[in-house]
C-alpha cells in the first residue's frame, strides 16, 4: 500500500494512492441517503414530515439508486434542537408516528434492498427526559444528578461556550449549575456513570432487535470531558475552521471516548448481519479521525475535512490523499460527504464569499451567492465524490440541486443556533426546508394540505421531483446516472490513482475488474480537451463531448 509513482500513459504522471479492499461488507462502499424526517414527506398533512411519508417515498429512493438511508432522530422530543434533544430513546414521537410505523418502515425498506441506519444522541438528553426531571427533583448530591454534570459553584463553573452561543452552563432553582455543550434544553450526560452506559447499551440492543442495520452516532467526540472541568481559552474561530487539534479542548476528542465505542462495537458484532456505526466526530487533524475507525470501533466516520475543502484542485487532491492514507492505515473505508442537515447546502456553500468559514455557520451578513454557478459546481463536486472509493453520504434534496434558503424570515426560524446566537448567525433551518415533490401541488407535494413547518420559497417548485424525473440533464437524472454507473463499474471498491493532467484539473483513475474509469473535474477557467479516444460515461453538465468546461466533471472510459 505504499504510494508509488509510475507512468501509465506517456503524457501524464500517475500517483497511486489506494488499493481496492479485499473484503466486501456493505458499509465499505454504500451510498447512504440522509433523511431529515420532519422535512422529507408528510403523510398526514400536519406540516411535519413523518415515518409514513418516508415509507411512501422508499420507491423513489430505490429508483434513485441508494444503498441505505440514515434517518435523523424521530424520537419523542420537544424539538428544541430539531429532535437532537431526545426525551425517550426507545419510542417514536407522535408527530412522526408510532413504533409500529418504525417497524413497518424498516421492513419495507429491507424488502426493497435498502438498509436503515438510525441516529443515536448519547452526549445529552432533552431536559424533558425523565432522568433530567428526576435529577431536578432529587436535588444536589443525589444519584439522579450524577447522571449529568451538576456543579455547585458561586458563579458560572467555567468558561466553556455552548456551541449555539452563550455559556455552556445553566443554573437551576437550588443554585447548582448543569453543563450543556449545546442548548440549555440539552443537558450533557455524565459518561463516567455506569447507568448512562447501561442505558445506551440497552438502547442499541432495542433497535438492533427491531432490525436496524446501524447507527449514526451524534457528536461522538464530546461524550468524555477532561477531569476538573477547567477553564480553557481557545481561538474558537480557528477551532470551528478545523485549524486546531481538537483533543486539546477539554470537552472534545478525549481518549476516553474510545472505550465506549469498543463496547458498542462488541454489541453490534454480537448480532447477525453486518451492523455498522458511523461517527459524527468533528475532529482535526485527520489522523485523529482514524482513531475512531480502528478495527474494534466505528466502521465509518464522516469526513468533514473533505466537506470543508475549498473549490481548489490542490485542496481537493490533498484531502483525497490524506483521507485515503488515514483510512487505509486502519483498514477502514474512506467516507465522503458534501451536505447534511447542519451545513449550508453545497449548491450554495461552494460559491460563498468566504469558503474557509465553518460550513455550519451562516452569518446574517452573508451575501446571497450565485445560484447558477453554485448548482454547476455542486453537480461537479458530486460527480467527483461519487467516483471515490469508499462510502458516500447524500443529504435529502441535494439530488434535486436544492439551494440553501438564506432568506427565511426570522419569525420562521427555529434553530437554537439562531435563537441563541443574538441574530449574528442565521442557523441551519435553511437546509431543512421541506422537499418539493410536485411543482403544481400544495406545499409542492410535501403533503396534500399545503401546511409546512418551514416556509418553502416560490422557486422550490422548479426543483420539484416531477419537473426533473425523466428530463435529460436534470440534476435528479444526473444523480441517477452517477449512481447507476457507480454500481455497474463498482467504483466504491477500486484502486485509486491521481493523474497529473493540469494543475487546475483534478483527475483520477479508479481501477478494478470492471476496468478503469477516469474522473476529471475542471476547477480552472479554461476548458480541458477530452481525448478523442475517450468515451463519456456521465458528465455533470449538458453537451460535454470534446471539451470539459470550467466547474464541470466527467467520467470517462476507453
Ligand atoms: C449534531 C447534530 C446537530 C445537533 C448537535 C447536537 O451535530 O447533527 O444537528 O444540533 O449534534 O445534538
Ligand atoms: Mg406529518
Amino acid at each position: 500500500m505504499s504510494p508509488r509513482t509510475h507512468h501509465a500513459t506517456p503524457d501524464s504522471a500517475v500517483e497511486h494512492i489506494h488499493d481496492a479492499f479485499g473484503t466486501a461488507e456493505w458499509w465499505r462502499t454504500a451510498v447512504i441517503y440522509q433523511v431529515y424526517p420532519r422535512s422529507f414527506a408528510d403523510s398526514d398533512g400536519d406540516g411535519n414530515g413523518d415515518l409514513g411519508g418516508i415509507k411512501n417515498r422508499l420507491a423513489y429512493l430505490h429508483d434513485l439508486g441508494v444503498d441505505a438511508i440514515w434517518i435523523s432522530p424521530f424520537y419523542p422530543s420537544p424539538q428544541a434542537d430539531g429532535g437532537y434533544d431526545v426525551a425517550d430513546y426507545r419510542d417514536v414521537d407522535p408527530m412522526y408516528g408510532t413504533l409500529a410505523d418504525a417497524d413497518d418502515l424498516i421492513a419495507t425498506a429491507h424488502a426493497l434492498g435498502i438498509r436503515v441506519i438510525i441516529d443515536i444522541v448519547p452526549n445529552h438528553t432533552s431536559d424533558e427526559h425523565p432522568w433530567f426531571q428526576a435529577a431536578l427533583a432529587a436535588g444536589p448530591g443525589s444519584p439522579e444528578r450524577d447522571r449529568y454534570w451538576f456543579v455547585d459553584s458561586p458563579g458560572v463553573p467555567n468558561n466553556w461556550p455552548s456551541e449555539f452561543g452563550g455559556p455552556a452552563w445553566t443554573q437551576v432553582a437550588d443554585g447548582e449549575w448543569y453543563l450543556h455543550l449545546f442548548d440549555r434544553k440539552q443537558p450533557d450526560l455524565n459518561w463516567e456513570n455506569p447507568e448512562v452506559r447501561e442505558m445506551f447499551a440497552g438502547t442499541l440492543r432495542f433497535w438492533l432487535d427491531r432490525g436496524v442495520d446501524g447507527f449514526r452516532i451524534d457528536v461522538a467526540h464530546h461524550l468524555v470531558k477532561a477531569p476538573g472541568l477547567l477553564d480553557f481559552d481557545a481561538d474558537w474561530d480557528a477551532y470551528n475552521r478545523g485549524a486546531l487539534p481538537t483533543n486539546a479542548v477539554p470537552f472534545a476528542d478525549q481518549d476516553g471516548v474510545h472505550d465506549i465505542y469498543q463496547q458498542w462495537r462488541a454489541i453490534l458484532d454480537s448480532y447477525p448481519g453486518e451492523r455498522a456505526m458511523v461517527a459524527e466526530a468533528w475532529v482535526t487533524p485527520h489522523d485523529r479521525l482514524a482513531l475512531y475507525v480502528r478495527a474494534d470501533e466505528f466502521q465509518q466516520a464522516f469526513n468533514f475535512d473533505y466537506m470543508r475543502a475549498t473549490w481548489d484542485a490542490d485542496a481537493l487532491r490533498a484531502q483525497i490523499r490524506t483521507t485515503l492514507r488515514n483510512a487505509d492505515s486502519v483498514g477502514a473505508p474512506a467516507t465522503w460527504v458534501l451536505s447534511n442537515h447542519d451545513v449550508i447546502r453545497h449548491a450554495t456553500r461552494l460559491v460563498r464569499a468566504d469558503p474557509t468559514m465553518a460550513p455550519w455557520i451562516l452569518k446574517a451578513t452573508e451575501p446571497r451567492p450565485d445560484t447558477g454557478l453554485g448548482l454547476r459546481r455542486a453537480r461537479a463536486a458530486t460527480a467527483l465524490m461519487l467516483a471515490l472509493p469508499g462510502s458516500s453520504y447524500l443529504y435529502q434534496g441535494e439530488e434535486l440541486g436544492l439551494r440553501e434558503v438564506i432568506e427565511l424570515p426570522a419569525e420562521a426560524r427555529t434553530d437554537p443556533d439562531f435563537l441563541r446566537g443574538g441574530g449574528h448567525r442565521l442557523g441551519r433551518d435553511g437546509c431543512r426546508v421541506p422537499i418539493p415533490w410536485k411543482k403544481d401541488a400544495p406545499a409542492f407535494g410535501f403533503n396534500d394540505t399545503g401546511a409546512s413547518w418551514l416556509p418553502q420559497p416560490a422557486d422550490f417548485g422548479d426543483y420539484a421531483v416531477d419537473r426533473q424525473r425523466g428530463r435529460d440533464g436534470s440534476t435528479l437524472e444526473l444523480y441517477r446516472s452517477l449512481l447507476a454507473v457507480r454500481r455497474q463499474r463498482q467504483l466504491g471498491n477500486g484502486s485509486l490513482a491521481l493523474v497529473d493532467l493540469r494543475a487546475d484539473v483534478v483527475a483520477l483513475d479508479v481501477t478494478n475488474d470492471r476496468g478503469t474509469t477516469r474522473i476529471v473535474l475542471n476547477l480552472g477557467s479554461e476548458p480541458w480537451p477530452i481525448p478523442a479516444s475517450a468515451r463519456v460515461l456521465v458528465a455533470s453538465a449538458d453537451g460535454v463531448t470534446d471539451l470539459l468546461p470550467a466547474d464541470c466533471a466527467v467520467w470517462l472510459t476507453d
